[in-house]
């Protein structure tokens, strides 16, 4: 809902308030973001400053407008602005703009944006802003509420009728000038295989600055992340969440002044940015999206859970796949595959991805990227007549490509050299021995087209794995980092295409395992490769820390081997399915080479979560551990009625318990049934939030009685609550 009151405007959904207003010398001042006020005295929200310091800059003639103290929406270069600026412009030769607020809309519909915008706001505003310096240059700053979920999102488009050639050096989409009362920021750094970790860094004075710089939204610095009080924890506080709709480098900051003001921003990265924005055409920054709770950061989870479930993934339901990978790796070939079919059918796998090794000589990763035409010596009956046999069984074929890169040893590389991201004369850098694409080059754009739409017409691939498995090094142009501004909306393009020409392919989002795991991917994608790393511990660290700001729903977890791949850890295939549980299930391992209690197991397992995966689609991830060696989440249903609890004990201790745990966001009236381990019990909801979930005795070496449990290092339970209908 808008509403305004006099040059104030409250943007409210259901539980908060954004209020701004517009300054009588035309600037758009932020004033309020929080739970909801009353709209009708939102204007005694607005600071007033009345003394000047004695070096503050101020409008002239007008001694109580102080440009140090004031929160702008979005603040611009060389207006006397101490703090790092949004914006920052070349007209023509000259450095100077002056953007003065002229106009403002409300419910205009945002359109032909380069970038993907969340469906389903409910209302929208656009300020619209002029350079007093250069008539015709215009800066939209376009809000958009989604009122149930509890979000604002932001964007900022250029238009450039100013006769001049513009160069835009920084645009962030969003400006955040907010009252910091003691904050800390919470981030989500990482590596590959131990993506999304949460970091948080206390903000007390300067400017903490993250983000990408490797042409992709990365493994290294998530552009998710949270804002909040210092004693904020999981259930109670107040916190801003932020994330940006964008998979190319990006930038966030947040910069404390002197005047307990704390600005955030985020966007495109800055550094090296350098478009050219001609005559008559329009930029359009990502979009931002925040929202604001005052229940902690659980309370940020859930709302960004119901957003990104409702606005931002495509709806279609993720089969559950067993992938080839960590099966066979490159060795693989039809006989192989065929029976893995067989015996994935009897456990209840719903489809094979046949990974990484199908295509023309691919025998190893140092070639033949961009020659995506099945291997006659691994596939003599061809992949078309796989995916028959596989659709005879009811399962689906899914298919790996990662279509934006070449192998130098490819005939796709002999043909066309020019097609690739590399520098003539410069010492050469490869990853993977694999170089990228150029995609602002259209014949490019149209070569991965037509090889993706084979996957799907010529081979029958119902799911797509798309990867992306090297960063950036060299670009073409001289528009420097603006580059990856260019080859993002071409990948946009190309994945807009083809899901609308193939509405039914199923697409899982990887790089590198979690390299690109952000919202503008999961624009098209149904699901993301969490990660590479399937070890259970690392993977618990690893979920957990993308379930602050991510859906289960978005996270693909594979049940794999053991000991495991990549850590040589042991686990259970207990411990490994349960964690793989809390999210869209798969696997990658040679089920043919399973024990039969083995086979048994996964079979039941698959069984159990065929019950539950309509539940787990749109359910809330809540973290409720107080101790360091256990992992706790909460997964509730959306609408309440159940819920499933994980636990993972980190290392066995001896003379030790499982702490009582309190759930939470249970209906206090309610019973719920209580299944675990051969238990059974009922308890209502506000014994299990107010007293806990109390567990039995740990087994401590001396004997396994009837209700000890037998839990080790690593030990996972899991909990099903079902909310009885009489109370
Ligand atoms: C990347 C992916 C893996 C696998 C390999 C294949 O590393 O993250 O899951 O697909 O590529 O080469």
């Amino acid at each position: 809902m808008i509403e305004k009151l006099e040059n104030t405007y409250i943007l409210s959904t259901n539980q908060n308030s954004y209020v701004f207003r517009i300054t009588k010398h035309g600037d758009a001042e932020s004033v309020y973001y929080g739970k909801k006020i009353t709209s009708i005295d939102a204007h005694t929200l607005i600071k007033k400053q009345n003394t000047l310091f004695v070096n503050t800059l101020y409008m002239e003639n007008d001694e109580t407008y102080g440009i140090d103290g004031m929160r702008f929406e979005y603040s611009f270069a060389n207006r006397g602005d101490s703090r790092s600026v949004s914006c920052i412009l070349k007209v023509g030769e000259e450095c100077m703009t002056d953007f003065v607020v002229k106009k403002i809309t409300e419910n205009t519909e945002y359109k032909n944006s380069d970038m993907p915008v969340p469906r389903g706001y409910d209302n929208s505003l656009t300020v619209k802003l002029e350079d007093a310096l250069h008539p015709g240059l215009i800066i939209e700053l376009w809000y958009f509420i989604y009122e149930n979920t509890d979000v604002l999102a932001r964007a900022v488009r250029i238009q450039n009728d100013s006769g001049k050639q513009v160069t835009i050096q920084k645009l962030m989409s969003a400006q955040y000038d907010l009252e910091c009362a003691q904050k800390e920021l919470v981030c989500f750094h990482g590596a590959w295989g131990r993506e999304r970790i949460r970091h948080n860094v206390p903000l007390c004075c300067g400017k903490f600055s993250g983000g990408s710089h490797s042409g992709m939204s990365s493994a290294e610095c998530n552009p998710f992340f949270i804002v909040k009080e210092k004693n904020t924890d999981e259930n109670v506080g107040e916190a801003y969440g932020f994330h940006l709709v964008y998979s190319a480098s990006h930038e966030l900051a947040a910069e404390t002044d002197c005047y307990r003001g704390l600005r955030i921003s985020h966007g495109i990265q800055s550094e090296g940015f350098c478009y050219a924005l001609p005559v008559n055409e329009k930029f359009d920054s990502p979009i931002s999206i925040s929202t604001f709770s005052a229940c902690g950061l659980n309370g940020i989870s859930y709302q960004f859970s119901r957003f990104i479930n409702a606005n931002i993934l495509p709806k279609k339901q993720v089969p559950i796949m067993l992938n080839s990978w960590e099966a066979f790796y490159f060795d693989i070939n039809e006989k192989k595959l065929y029976a893995l079919a067989d015996e994935a059918e009897r456990l209840g796998f719903e489809g094979i991805v046949i990974d990484d090794g199908w295509f023309l000589g691919r025998n190893d990763d140092t070639g033949s990227l961009g020659d995506w035409q099945e291997d006659k010596r691994k596939f003599p009956l061809g992949i078309a007549a796989y995916a028959k046999y596989l659709s005879d069984k009811k399962m689906q074929l899914g298919i790996w490509i990662e279509p934006e890169m070449v192998s130098e040893k490819s005939n796709l590389f002999l043909q066309h050299p020019e097609w690739v991201l590399k520098t003539e004369g410069a010492r050469s850098i490869v990853g993977r021995e694999q170089r990228i694409l150029d995609l602002t080059n259209s014949e490019v754009c149209a070569f991965i087209e037509a090889s993706l739409d084979r996957l799907v017409e010529e081979y029958g691939a119902k799911y797509i794995k798309w990867d992306f498995n090297r960063r950036f090094s060299d670009i073409f142009g001289s528009e420097g980092s603006a580059y990856f501004y260019r080859y993002i909306k071409q990948l946009y393009l190309i994945l807009k295409r083809f899901t609308f020409r193939h509405e039914n392919v199923v697409i899982e989002n990887c790089a590198s395992g979690g390299g690109r795991f952000d919202l503008g991917m999961l624009s098209y994608c149904h699901v993301g490769w969490v990660s590479d790393n399937t070890d259970s511990l690392s993977r618990a660290e690893i979920q957990q820390g993308t379930s602050y700001g991510y859906p289960i729903r978005t996270m693909l977890n594979h049940i794999s081997a053991s000991p495991n791949q990549q850590s040589k850890r042991c686990s259970s295939l207990k411990t490994r399915s349960d964690t793989a549980m809390i999210g869209m299930l798969g696997a990658q391992l040679d089920i043919t080479a399973l024990k039969g209690e083995e086979k048994e197991e996964l079979k039941r397992v698959i069984e159990q979560y065929k019950k539950y995966r309509t539940m787990l689609l749109g359910a809330s991830l809540f973290r409720i551990s107080s101790d360091n060696n256990f992992y706790v989440w909460e997964i509730l249903s959306d609408k309440g009625e159940n819920a499933i609890i994980y636990l993972m004990m980190d290392r066995f201790l001896s003379v030790s318990s499982i702490p009582n745990i309190k759930l939470i966001n249970l209906d206090e009236d309610a019973k719920y049934e209580i299944r675990f381990e051969g238990m059974h019990f009922t308890a209502s909801g506000k014994t299990l939030m107010n007293g806990g979930l109390v567990f039995p005795q740990i087994y401590q070496g001396v004997r396994i009685d009837n209700g000890t449990l037998n839990m080790t290092d690593r030990s996972t339970l899991l909990i099903y609550l079902i909310k009885k209908e009489d109370r």
